[in-house]
């Protein structure tokens, strides 16, 4: 297939990259631009060249799948400077995305025109690694060191309008890109060059700039090295020629980009976008998804709900009573408020959200949705009789889904006319922010049905990931594991502080035990009592022991931790070295507490697939990166352990 095609349209040049799906540069698309540049320069009728792409975007980057191969020629860097020393000034024509390498070729050419729905940026911290093509040495040159720094260390890209205020872009244009492109360029042909970005000064910041960067910078990163080596390119780049800056970016990018933090990150990546569309499912399409109906408006019900409404899917909310219902639509209306307080939405848009919602108490309501997540209490009986109704109330082919954490759904589905339009959707809370949604069939769930679990997640923007059926699906059965392993390092006289402290710096925000009293040790506790209840025989655990005495966590002020009160800062507490000193005798434990409990969460994962929960060892990497904390940059407590398969 040829990457590149050459047109004309008067003196300029039309150089059409078409490299589907992304216009990645791989070693072809490198090599056709090379030569297109020569083809350009040698032709004495070609004033210009515009750069424009097919497809769904510019050109979105290095190829991430040739990362793990020998460098191959043409380099990027040599042909991002050959576009900027071409006899003729290129101008890139953007649309979609300009990321990485991508954007790296747009600084190469003269002048830069984007659409207004198009957007640029340096992604590649989020791939372990540092710009590769001189990212960090033009960007402080074209925009200032302020802006490149934004640009490089958060990876987050930029809008057309917000890019060219910072003067990343030279010209915004709606309607017709290549119409555009060319009048753009015909305009600046007849205004003197600007100089190639290469060429221009680049200020140097204030004195402290640096020391404050780094310090920010490192608070934000904890332990992913990227953004701080992006710094030093930066840093570089004010103080060092170009060349030599260049040198210097380009060995940092070959040494990340073998590390093992870039290789976790390019794991999640492909891992991220595999999800969404599984092979087992290629050709099963799913049902259609225009109403949607939510039944409960607790935590759970509420967060479901505003994920729907965000995705612009109208939502009948049914709650028990009026009382509840009202509760219901108060709960959403403060999802979306503090949205608004936050500047995620406009008031306008606040509106227009709830305005998507019809609260009812009445089922009749729902005979029109396509889909229905229940969210009720997590009790058999009451998911019983929800269902039933939604049995007799919903239209025969309509998507019947539950939101149990716990409860069997094969059980949830029994005494339904039809199980197989039934399936779990196990939502984490806060359900309209955490991206994981594990999928749960049971064993009549219709295929198209599956398929339609994810369509709902590509819908919301989430990772759908497929669950078997045990307790805990793949996650909280993951936890327990994690948090049973943190009981026996304290059992064996490891200190709560200590171990909490080690899986901080491992790159969770929080330890087992902070996180515990975070959400509350009661619930795991009245799970185990209610097994116990039902004659399961459940080993004591030491949290069942400070909820007994009244340590439910952050809520009663006292946990794992003592806390003060308005203040979360956990404090080492001595009333629980008494309450367990009689369970804890100091033994030889691991020394390393992050190693040793990773592994037992991998331990658990691989029970998990050689249980069939769970389809691959990528999936329950994603469940623990997007539903527990797990740091994206091990990659998940599978890679990190060496589980790859
Ligand atoms: N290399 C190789 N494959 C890529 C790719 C890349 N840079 N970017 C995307 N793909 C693949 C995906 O794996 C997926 O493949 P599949 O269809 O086989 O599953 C396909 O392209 C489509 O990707 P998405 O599902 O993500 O498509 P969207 O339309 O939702 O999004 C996008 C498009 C915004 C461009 C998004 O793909 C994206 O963000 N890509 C990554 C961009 C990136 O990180 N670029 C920097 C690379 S590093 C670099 O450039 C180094 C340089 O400085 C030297
Ligand atoms: P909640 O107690 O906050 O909300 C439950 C809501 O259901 C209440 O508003 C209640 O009025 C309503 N309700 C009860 N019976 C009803 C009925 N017959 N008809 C209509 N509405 C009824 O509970 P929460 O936390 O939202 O949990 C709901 C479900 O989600 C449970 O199955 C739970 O296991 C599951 N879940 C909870 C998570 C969490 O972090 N809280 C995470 C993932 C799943």
């Amino acid at each position: 297939m040829t990457v590149t095609t050459l047109s004309r349209q008067g003196a300029i040049a039309i150089v059409t990259v078409n490299n589907p799906p992304v216009n990645a540069l791989s070693q072809a698309l490198r090599q056709g631009l090379w030569d297109a540049v020569a083809t350009c320069d040698a032709d004495p009728d070609i004033r210009a060249v515009v750069l424009i792409c097919a497809g769904r975007t510019f050109i979105a980057g290095a190829d991430v799948s040739e990362f793990g191969k020998p460098p191959m020629e043409p380099h990027l860097p040599d042909l991002v400077n050959r576009i900027e020393a071409a006899a003729k000034p290129w101008v890139a024509a953007i649309h979609g995305s300009a990321l990485g390498g991508g954007f790296e070729v747009a600084m190469g050419c003269r002048f830069r025109a984007a659409l207004d729905t198009a957007s640029v940026g340096l992604p590649e911290v989020g791939l372990g690694i540092v710009p590769g093509a001189s990212g960090t040495v033009r960007t402080p040159r074209l925009a200032g060191v302020a802006a490149a720094v934004e640009l490089v260390t958060t990876g987050k890209p930029l809008g057309a309008a917000k890019a060219q205020s910072m003067g990343l872009l030279d010209a915004v244009v709606t309607g017709d890109l290549l119409q555009g492109a060319l009048d753009f360029t015909l305009t600046a042909l007849e205004q003197p060059l600007p100089l190639p970005i290469s060429e221009r000064p680049v200020a140097a910041p204030a004195p402290e700039f640096w020391a404050e960067q780094q310090t920010a910078i490192a608070r934000r990163a904890k332990g992913e090295a990227a953004p701080l080596r992006a710094l030093d390119c930066l840093r570089k780049a004010t103080e060092a020629p170009f060349a030599e800056a260049l040198a210097f970016e380009r060995a940092t990018f070959l040494d990340l980009r073998g590390s093992e933090q870039a290789a976790a990150l390019r794991h999640v990546f492909f891992a991220e976008r595999a999800a969404p569309r599984p092979a087992h499912l290629a050709g099963v399409p799913p049902l259609p998804l225009r109403h949607t109906g939510v039944i409960g408006g607790g935590t759970m019900g509420a967060g479901i709900a505003a994920a729907l409404r965000d995705a612009d899917l109208p939502v009948v909310l049914i709650e028990r009573d009026a009382e509840a219902l009202a509760r219901g639509v108060a709960n959403l209306r403060s999802i979306f408020d503090a949205a608004v307080k936050r500047g995620r939405l406009t008031a306008d848009q606040a509106e227009a959200r709830m305005a998507g919602i019809t609260p009812s108490t009445d089922y009749a309501a729902l005979s029109d949705t396509d889909l229905v997540i229940e969210a009720v209490f997590e009790d058999l009986s009451v998911k019983h009789a929800v269902f039933d109704a939604l049995g007799r109330f919903c239209r025969s082919d309509a998507v019947l889904a539950t939101n149990t954490s716990y409860l069997d759904p094969r059980r949830i589905a029994e005494g339904l006319p039809n199980p197989a339009r039934f399936i779990g959707l196990h939502f984490f809370s806060p359900a309209n922010v955490m991206k994981l949604l594990e999928i749960v069939p049971v064993p009549e769930t219709a295929p198209e049905v599956l398929a339609t679990g994810f369509a709902l997640g590509r819908a919301l923007g989430k990772i759908p990931v497929q669950a078997g059926i045990c307790e805990g699906f793949i996650g909280n059965r993951i936890l327990k594991r994690y948090r049973m392993a943190a009981e026996s390092l304290l059992r064996k006289g490891v200190t709560i502080a200590k171990i909490d402290a080690a899986m901080r710096s491992y790159g969770f925000a929080m330890g087992p035990f902070e996180a515990q009293d975070l959400g509350g040790l009661d619930i795991a506790f009245l799970q185990r009592e209610a097994a116990r209840a039902s004659g399961q025989d459940v080993p004591e655990t030491l949290g069942d022991l400070l909820v007994r005495a009244g340590r439910k966590g952050q809520k009663t002020g006292a946990g794992w931790y003592d806390y003060a009160p308005g203040d979360r800062t956990p404090r080492p507490s001595d009333a629980v070295a008494k309450l367990l000193a009689d369970r804890i005798m100091p033994t030889a434990a691991p020394t390393d507490i992050a190693a040793y409990l990773v592994a037992e969460m991998a331990a658990e994962g691989q029970a998990i697939l050689a249980d069939g929960i769970a389809r691959n060892a990528a999936d329950i990497d994603l469940v623990k990166i997007h539903g527990y904390g797990f740091p994206r940059w091990r990659g998940g407590p599978m890679f990190a352990s060496g589980t790859r398969g």
